[in-house]
């Protein structure tokens, strides 16, 4: 079902990213893997390989830098050929009180949450358009749906990437290409302070990257007349001992 076809992961070097791009592999999917840290990138390579995966590839880019980004589907073009599944993954918060928030903090959110996935979808789309098919993989949030205290800067971001992914998606779908928006609760993985969420869920009744990782396979593999275009995930049952 999967041969052949490339997906390029950013924010690929651990949590939900590095769960994605695990399960594509397993299931045969050749991984772009793109992120700031080497040396984490390359853990995550070395346990795809020994998977028996296909040998990622591994791209160094800080999407804070636009000047950057253009690079990293030109990377997976040049050694590929294509790209069929694109996952705007990547993203960080500063989660805490509004006046708190300093502004490189929030210019930071605005960067990496926004701009540069904003700025990648751009270079990527064009080929998907050529050849008519892709999928296009948002991991937005709850906090894009849901206000709650601490997250004026980080909801503010995923508010707008849920905005900027509606509007795409009725553009692009007639040419067959699907866009689809994961807005899951918190999620065990080093993202923020850790712990316990804003909505109070323990750790141990989170959501887990693998979920998301499989959500996202399902999503991927929906027959092509179909498009879960938007998704929520929360704990079954947070409050659980
Ligand atoms: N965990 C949660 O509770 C939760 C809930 C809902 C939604 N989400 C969303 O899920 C996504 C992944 O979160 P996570 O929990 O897996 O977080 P994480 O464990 O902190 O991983 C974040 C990833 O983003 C990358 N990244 C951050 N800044 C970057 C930059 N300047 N340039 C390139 N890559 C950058 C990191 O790579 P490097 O540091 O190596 O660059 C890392 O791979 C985010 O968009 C987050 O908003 C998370």
């Amino acid at each position: 079902m999967n041969d052949n076809k490339v997906a390029l992961i950013t924010g690929a070097s651990r949590g939900i990213g590095r769960a994605i791009a695990l399960k594509f592999a397993k299931e045969g999917i050749a991984v772009a893997l793109t992120a700031r840290d080497e040396s984490q990138m390359k853990n995550v390579s070395d346990e795809i390989s020994a998977l028996g995966g296909i040998q990622p590839l591994e791209i160094p880019a800080d999407l804070r830098d636009i000047s950057q980004i253009p690079a990293i589907s030109k990377r997976v073009i040049n050694e590929w050929g294509r790209i069929d599944i694109l996952v705007n993954n990547a993203g960080l918060g500063y989660l805490k009180p509004f006046l708190e928030i300093k502004p490189e903090e929030f210019q930071e959110m605005l960067d990496v949450n926004l701009r540069a996935l904003f700025l990648l979808t751009q270079d990527v789309l064009p080929h998907m358009i050529e050849r008519r098919t892709g999928n296009i993989v948002n991991i937005a949030s709850l906090a894009g749906k849901n206000g709650f205290k601490t997250g004026t800067g980080y909801a503010a971001t995923k508010w707008a990437l849920r905005g900027f992914a509606q509007c795409l998606m009725l553009e692009v779908r007639e040419y067959d290409i699907r866009v689809i928006t994961i807005f899951p609760g918190s999620v065990e993985t080093g993202f923020g302070s850790g712990g316990v969420s804003p909505t109070g869920t323990p750790s141990q009744n989170k959501i887990q990257s693998v979920d998301i990782a499989e959500t996202v396979y399902l999503a991927v593999n929906m027959p092509d007349r179909t498009m879960l275009s938007e998704i929520d995930m929360r704990p079954s049952n947070p409050a659980k001992k």
